[in-house]
């Protein structure tokens, strides 16, 4: 593809600038959390949060390596807000991956391996088969969902504990990441509606793995306080919701009956 690179690209798209600008001044540091704050949780307690902070976990690194695959994407196309605003989604998941993991040494503990857990390489490896920017950042979008949840449920169940504070913080990157979503992928469905169907059947596969995931650590999510019912419950809320703004259901009507 013979690609014209613009020197002086047009920026147009105030909202999605928005974003950018909220972006760049949301940015925080890891070194900023009180790491000396209490866990409040048992031996039993940490390890099982451990095991069940694992899929999510990886899903900041996936995010991560999502964003990085969508912007050559954007800047062939000319999408440079979206390109800038990716931008700082990539940090904000870096950062989430490195809080994580610097909560995995205090906790001196360490997460599942993939081996243990099968259908999170399953659900890594849906979204890894993704090769549009699109399709890859309505599978970030479902999983940022879920991590939302996460975060929150626990942050609850725990309150004035060390990852309730991490919890908090990473909870107000996400609400960024879930408010451009919607607006990148309302838009990009208007420009290609074919990918409606994709978007369905995506869902479908990804929300089947989530389930499983966690009816695997069923056990250790109760110990700390995810009642499954109550996890999923928010998440495929929210899920509807997301899909009847971007007006997928009339993607949906041609598979019924
Ligand atoms: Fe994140
Ligand atoms: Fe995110």
């Amino acid at each position: 593809m013979g690609q014209v690179i613009r020197v002086f690209p047009r920026i147009e798209n105030a909202k999605l600038m928005e974003l950018f600008r909220k972006g760049v001044e949301g940015q925080w540091s890891a070194a900023e959390i009180d790491w000396t704050q209490p866990l409040s949780l048992d031996r039993h307690e940490q390890r099982a949060l451990a095991m069940v902070l694992t899929p999510i976990y990886l899903g900041e690194q996936t995010a991560m390596i999502g964003a990085s695959s969508t912007i050559p994407q954007c800047f062939a196309a000319h999408e440079t807000e979206a390109q800038l605003y990716l931008s700082t989604f990539l940090l904000d998941e870096a950062r989430h991956f490195e809080t994580l993991t610097r909560f995995y040494n205090t906790l001196n503990q360490r997460p599942l391996e993939v081996r243990q857990l099968k259908d999170m390489f399953r659900y890594q490896a849906r979204l890894f088969k993704s090769r549009d920017r699109i399709e890859w950042l309505w599978g970030i979008l479902l999983s940022d969902i879920l991590a939302r949840h996460f975060y929150s449920i626990l942050a609850k169940a725990h309150p004035t504990s060390l990852f309730a504070t991490i919890a908090s913080r990473i909870l107000r990157d996400e609400a960024r990441h879930l408010a451009f979503a919607e607006l990148y992928l309302r838009a990009a469905l208007e420009r290609e509606p074919q990918f409606g169907p994709v978007f369905l059947k995506m869902r479908d596969e990804l929300l089947r793995l989530m389930e499983a995931m966690y009816a695997a650590l069923k056990s250790e999510a109760l110990l700390i306080g995810i009642d499954g019912q109550t996890l999923f419950g928010g998440v495929r809320r929210d899920i509807e919701n997301k899909a009847r703004r971007l007006h997928l259901s009339a993607a949906e009507r041609p598979a019924e009956g």
